[in-house]
């Protein structure tokens, strides 16, 4: 493995940092981001095994993503795409977020599951599919949109099953394939995750040859993240070989 190909401006040989992303993301150039893909805390009462409160009111909650989300914001290029998932039940918060800036915000992509959700929380009734916000800083790029593989948004891949290695590890380990399909899906070498996790971003990015970079600011997931992030991808892809990207299989039609 070799990180040779980080940008000159990211602060660590690493591709991800163990940090605040909000601390994390002043180290990144304005315009610096192709594409921000992440999944950040729901605010249902998820229990990460840190510090993070994931039970603030609701208008703490819009304010504690604010202020990541302004530094978002700054970071994408103009025209390029913000995707962020968020839980049904807090999606007014974020949405009240969003009105603060001034990013474009276009629908929803919607990953439906063709076996259900795993419950987290104890409080979810059943549900199938789940949302993520399409935004833009200003006018979209139309021609950085790769229509053929995100020809529809919903998109239907298995989730993560329980017993899933990585899912044992952290509680809301994302499919890979899910965000293969959707970085696929934009011509956008630098891909950003601000919320890592176990690391999906990080393993769709290589697989897809993609420059992934983000932050986590748990140290419990950093081996989670170190060790998926660099498993079944032999050796980097071309970054910026756009013509010999892998056929993807997108299941929703
Ligand atoms: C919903 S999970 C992301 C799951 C990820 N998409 C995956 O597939 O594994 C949100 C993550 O954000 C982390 N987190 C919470 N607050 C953070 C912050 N201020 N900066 C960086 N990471 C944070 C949590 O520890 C948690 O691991």
């Amino acid at each position: 493995m070799n990180y040779d190909n980080l940008p000159s401006w990211w602060p660590s040989d690493k591709s991800w940092i163990i940090q605040d992303c909000l601390e994390g993301m002043k180290s990144i150039p304005t315009g610096g981001v192709d594409l921000v893909l992440t999944d950040p805390p729901f605010n249902v009462g998820i229990e990460y095994g840190d510090d993070t409160d994931d039970n603030l009111s609701d208008e703490n909650y819009a304010g504690w993503f604010l202020e990541r989300l302004r530094e978002m914001e700054r970071v994408i290029k103009d025209g390029y795409p913000i995707i962020v998932f968020s839980g049904d039940k807090k999606i007014h918060p974020i949405l009240d977020a969003v009105e603060e800036t001034g990013l474009t915000f276009h629908h929803f992509l919607k990953w439906n599951k063709p076996t259900g959700q795993r419950g987290l929380s104890g409080w979810v009734l059943f549900y199938r599919t789940e949302l993520a916000l399409l935004l833009t800083n200003g006018k979209p790029h139309q021609n950085i949109l790769n229509r053929e593989i995100l020809y529809s948004d919903t998109l239907t891949v298995e989730n993560t099953r329980p017993n899933d290695k990585w899912a044992v590890e952290h509680p809301c380990k994302r499919p890979e394939g899910l965000y293969e399909i959707l970085i696929s899906g934009f011509d956008a070498p630098v891909v950003l995750d601000p919320f890592l996790g176990s690391g999906t971003t990080l393993l769709a990015c290589r697989k897809t040859g993609r420059i992934g970079l983000g932050f986590e600011i748990n140290p419990e997931y950093e081996s989670i993240i170190r060790d998926r992030s660099m498993a079944d991808v032999p050796e980097l892809k071309g970054i910026f070989d756009w013509r010999n990207e892998p056929e993807l299989e997108v299941v929703s039609k």
